[in-house]
């Protein structure tokens, strides 16, 4: 496993360190590789200065949210910034001429994440995924929780291979709740991506984007920092095709 103790030397301007400043030499050996698809056990930030840069067709990712604060009482000035400031210069890097950038957000971050995300790629639309359900997140305060955004950008003119309505309804996945659908990340790889086209997903969790990459015949590289879930996306793709 590597670690990300570069973070703080990052945040203060010195900008992304390579996977070599990092302490590594290269890059790792893979946690998993077959068949197209390639498990890195590591900090993404670590790894992404190493991986060959433009290569990436798209790039589909449901990053940490930030931190728990709802239980404050007061707001605090950059309360749910987090890691995007950081990945968001190293995505950019890794995309192709006209690479596809889909990123799962809450309501929360979705102020701050569009002007970040239109920095680096130039936004096409703000997708709704339709839990058709709420999510348990919700209290005296609010109003129940039943959507996520999708940030979607490109890097240069890509089309959509596959034209599909901007709301997309799908119950959750079942490993928990932080897992995406199959089937809603299937949609994305088919809007945006062909047979072979290569996908990155630098925040992997669970593995649901590979796992659907390796329903559709995509080839895709995930980055998982917490090893748990490395073992989960082994088992997930070890399955049958599932779609
Ligand atoms: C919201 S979850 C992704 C869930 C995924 N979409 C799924 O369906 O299972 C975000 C993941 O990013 C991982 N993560 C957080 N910081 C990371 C980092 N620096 N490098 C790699 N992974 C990281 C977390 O451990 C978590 O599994």
């Amino acid at each position: 496993m590597i670690h990300s103790a570069h973070i703080l030397a990052n945040m203060a301007g010195e900008g992304p360190l390579s996977c070599k400043d990092a302490g590594c030499e290269g890059l790792p050996t893979p946690y998993y590789s077959r068949d197209g698809i390639t498990i890195y056990h590591a900090d993404a930030l670590v790894i992404m200065p190493g991986l060959e840069a433009r290569q990436f067709d798209a790039i589909i990712t449901d990053p940490p949210y930030g931190t728990e604060t709802d239980q404050r009482p007061e707001w605090m000035i950059g309360e749910f910034a987090n890691i995007m400031p950081l990945a968001l210069p190293l995505l950019h890097r890794l995309g192709t001429a006209n690479a596809a950038f889909y990123c799962f957000t809450s309501w929360k971050h979705l102020a701050d994440w569009v002007l970040r995300c239109s920095s680096y790629f130039r936004m096409q639309n703000i997708l709704v995924w339709d839990k058709g359900h709420h999510s348990g997140c919700y209290g005296a305060f609010s109003w129940q929780f039943c959507w996520e955004a999708i940030y979607f950008g490109i890097k240069g003119p890509r089309r959509v291979r596959k034209y599909m309505p901007d709301v997309l309804r799908h119950g959750k996945g079942s490993r928990g709740a932080m897992e995406k659908p199959t089937a809603v990340i299937a949609q994305l790889i088919e809007a945006s991506t062909d047979r072979g086209d290569l996908i990155l997903d630098p925040f992997m969790g669970s593995g649901t984007t590979l796992r659907a990459a390796k329903d559709l015949g995509r080839r895709a590289i995930g980055i998982e920092i917490e090893e748990k879930y490395c073992e989960i996306a082994v088992k997930r793709l070890a399955q049958e095709v599932l779609l």
